[in-house]
């Protein structure tokens, strides 16, 4: 982790915020001087300074050890030089305190010792051990105090949706049947269970928020799999008052979730501050789609990472092209960053993305036109 941050340096793009500022500005749809810029899953296998630590440790070890997590979790930021660090963590952390054992396997993903299947098993889980959990709220402790205002502090958790996917089903699903059995056939187990999660959930947040997270962001990964009248009867609710208990700490919520073009805009009445996309939509019918209140995250293609260059530099373009300079955009790929990505291609795309924003500011300002990308 020895390379030198540069971000509260005045660069040639003309930046002058911190790179914290400018994540929350942006969050809040207030102007910045630059776009920021971040990736899901940015500490992951693809970054040789993570596969070492896995050497040695599982990546429940590294969850559950904070000192290890805030390392990765600082490695990775300082690497690729973005505006925010993600704690490194997983989405399934908050099932083992409700009485859910799961392992992961190798090349495999999770899985689910005794999925649950009935209401018997939903009255049974437990909501009370939330505290075991503070581990994740050390690792954040230790970052923020590395950090400071260098970096926007991103805690997460997963919507009760994506989790009650993992919960019913076992591990990763194609056609989520059993999960929609369930919500379709016993709604009031539904309930019982979306309720519970909901408040492990939002208990999970406020320790992350009270050791330092400037952000939550709630991951609803798997929600495209539901129609929207599915998604509005009986997920829209209840996500509501997540996200809702969560912005009562004091914090922008970014609500993201895969394949979801056509449930953006029930995702935004949600509440949330900021909609993640994912790439299958460009940027301004995103936008769109979630009206003028809201920021939008996203939306390069994680895999137009292996493109060439010329081929990668354009795609960047385009999303902040797209995103035109309003404030409320956040730069970020569409979905995690893979196994196998060069690390060389992400940290050009950060370079390139501090490039263009100088670039098409200094275009508005030649066209006459209120300078999109103000600084303050
Ligand atoms: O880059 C980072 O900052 C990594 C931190 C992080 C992990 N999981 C660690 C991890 C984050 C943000 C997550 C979130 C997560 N976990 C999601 C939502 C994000 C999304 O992609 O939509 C989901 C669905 C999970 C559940 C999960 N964990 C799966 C499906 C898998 C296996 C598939 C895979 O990508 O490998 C995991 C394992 C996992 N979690 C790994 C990491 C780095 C890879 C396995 C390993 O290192 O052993």
């Amino acid at each position: 982790m020895a390379i030198q941050n540069t971000q509260t340096e005045t660069l040639s793009t003309g930046m002058t915020m911190t790179g914290g500022a400018r994540f929350l500005r942006a969050c809040l749809r207030q102007p910045v001087d630059c776009t920021p810029v971040w990736f899901l899953r940015q500490a992951g296998r693809y970054m040789p300074e993570y596969q070492a630590v896995r050497r040695v440790h599982s990546l429940m070890e590294i969850c559950k050890s904070p000192a290890l997590a805030a390392e990765v979790t600082i490695t990775a930021a300082e690497k690729l030089d973005v505006d925010a660090a993600i704690i490194f963590a997983d989405l399934l952390l908050p099932l083992e305190p409700m009485g859910l054992d799961f392992v992961f396997q190798a090349g495999e993903g999770p899985q689910v010792y005794r999925p649950i299947r009935s209401a018997a098993d939903i009255n049974a889980l437990r909501t009370d051990r939330t505290a075991d959990l503070g581990y994740v709220a050390e690792a954040i402790a230790r970052v923020t105090a590395h950090f400071g205002d260098r970096m926007g502090m991103i805690g997460f958790c997963g919507a009760p949706f994506t989790l009650a996917s993992y919960m019913i089903e076992g591990g990763g699903s194609r056609n989520y049947t059993a999960t929609k059995y369930l919500m379709y056939n016993d709604p009031a187990a539904w309930e019982a269970l979306m309720q519970k999660l909901a408040t492990v959930l939002a208990d999970y947040a406020a320790q992350q928020v009270e050791a330092g997270a400037d952000v939550i962001q709630i991951f609803d990964s798997w929600a495209g799999a539901l129609s929207v009248t599915d998604y509005r009867e009986f997920v829209l609710p209840i996500t509501q008052s997540l996200v809702r208990r969560v912005q009562d700490q004091g914090v922008p919520v970014i609500y993201f979730g895969v394949d979801t073009a056509s449930l953006l805009p029930s995702m935004r009445e949600t509440g949330a501050d900021v909609i993640g996309l994912d790439w299958r939509i460009p940027l301004d019918a995103g936008r769109l789609a979630v009206g003028e209140h809201c920021a939008v995250q996203g939306n390069l293609d994680p895999i137009a990472l292996f493109a060439p260059e010329s081929l990668l530099r354009a795609r960047v373009e385009e999303v902040l092209r797209q995103a035109d300079g309003r404030p409320g955009h956040i730069f970020n790929v569409g979905h995690g960053i893979v196994p196998g990505t060069p690390v060389e291609k992400v940290q050009r795309v950060v370079g390139w993305v501090r490039e263009i924003c100088a670039q098409l500011k200094a275009e508005s300002t030649d066209l006459g036109r209120e300078p999109a990308l103000r600084q303050i």
